[in-house]
C-alpha cells in the first residue's frame, strides 16, 4: 500500500484529480476499450470532482469513453431524493463532464429484488472488463463504501445494515436528524474493491486520523475495513500531513 502526504487535503485533491486524469488520457491514447472507474461520493472526494470538471473544460480529459460504477447507494432512496448518491453524483459531477449518461452504472436503492440487483452489478462489472481504477473515501470507523468493520474482505456486493456510528456521522446530510438516515444500504463488496486493478482512497478530515494510522501501521484486519489494501498490490491512500 503506498501513501502520498500532500501539504494539504485541496493539494491531496488536487494531486488526485491530475492522477485520475492522466490514467484516463494515458488509457485512451493506447486502446479503444472504456476506461472503467470506481467512484464514491461523501464529502472527501468533492474537490477532486470539482478538479476533474475543471480539467474538462479546459479540455485536458473527456469522459467520452469512460464507464462508471459508483460504491453504494441508500436502499429506499430513489434517484431524485437529494440524498441519494445518485442525485450527489449528477449534481457535483455527472452533470457537468461529457460523460454518455448510459455509461453510468449504480445500484438501485428502490429495487424489489436486492439479490438480483446485486447480482447483476458484479455481472456487469466483469462485462465491462473489471474496474481499472477504484477511486473511495473512507468513513470515520474505517469503512470504505458501506462495509462496516467485521465485513469480510471477500464481500460482494450485496444488502448492508449500516451501524450506529455511520448513521450519525452521515445524518449531517440528513438535517442532522438520524431518523432520516436509511439504516440500510447496497454496497459494493471489499472483494469487488480489491479485484479492481488499482484503489486510490482519497481520506479527509482529522477526525479520521487515528482510524487511518491504525490501518496504516497495523496489519490487514477485517475490524478495519480499509486495512484490507495491505492486501492489495496497487493501492494508495492519499492524505494530508498531520495523520501520521
Ligand atoms: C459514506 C459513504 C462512503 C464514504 C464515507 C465517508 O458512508 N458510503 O463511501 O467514504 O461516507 O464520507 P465523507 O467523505 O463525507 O467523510
Amino acid at each position: 500500500m503506498k501513501l502520498i502526504i500532500r501539504k494539504n487535503h485541496y493539494e491531496a485533491s488536487l494531486w488526485s484529480a491530475i492522477y485520475i486524469a492522466g490514467r484516463i488520457n494515458a488509457h485512451n491514447a493506447k486502446n479503444k476499450k472504456p476506461f472503467v472507474l470506481g467512484l464514491p461520493t461523501g464529502s472527501s472526494p468533492l474537490i477532486i470532482y470539482q478538479e476533474l470538471i475543471k480539467l474538462y473544460k479546459e479540455k485536458k480529459v473527456s469522459f467520452n469513453n469512460v464507464h462508471t460504477f459508483n460504491m453504494d447507494e441508500y436502499i429506499g432512496l430513489s434517484k431524485e431524493h437529494p440524498q441519494s448518491y445518485r442525485y450527489f453524483m449528477n449534481e457535483y459531477f455527472f452533470n457537468h463532464i461529457d460523460i454518455d449518461p448510459a455509461n453510468i452504472c449504480f445500484l438501485d436503492g428502490m429495487t424489489d429484488n436486492v439479490q438480483r440487483e446485486c447480482m447483476l452489478y458484479e455481472e456487469m462489472i466483469l462485462q465491462k472488463g473489471g474496474i481499472e481504477l477504484f477511486l473511495g473515501g473512507m468513513g470515520g470507523n474505517g469503512h470504505i463504501a458501506f462495509n462496516e468493520p467485521g465485513s469480510p474482505f471477500d464481500s460482494r456486493t450485496r444488502l448492508v445494515t449500516l451501524n450506529n456510528e455511520t448513521i450519525e456521522d452521515n445524518s449531517r446530510f440528513f438535517d442532522g436528524d438520524i431518523s432520516k438516515v436509511p439504516s440500510a444500504a447496497l454496497t459494493v463488496g471489499l472483494g469487488t474493491i480489491m479485484d479492481a486493478r488499482e484503489v486510490l482512497i482519497i481520506v479527509n478530515g482529522k477526525n479520521k486520523a487515528k482510524t487511518l494510522k491504525k490501518a496504516v501501521e497495523g496489519g490487514a484486519d477485517e475490524m478495519l475495513p480499509v486495512s484490507c489494501l495491505h492486501k492489495h498490490t496497487n493501492a494508495a491512500i492519499v492524505c494530508e500531513e498531520g495523520f501520521f
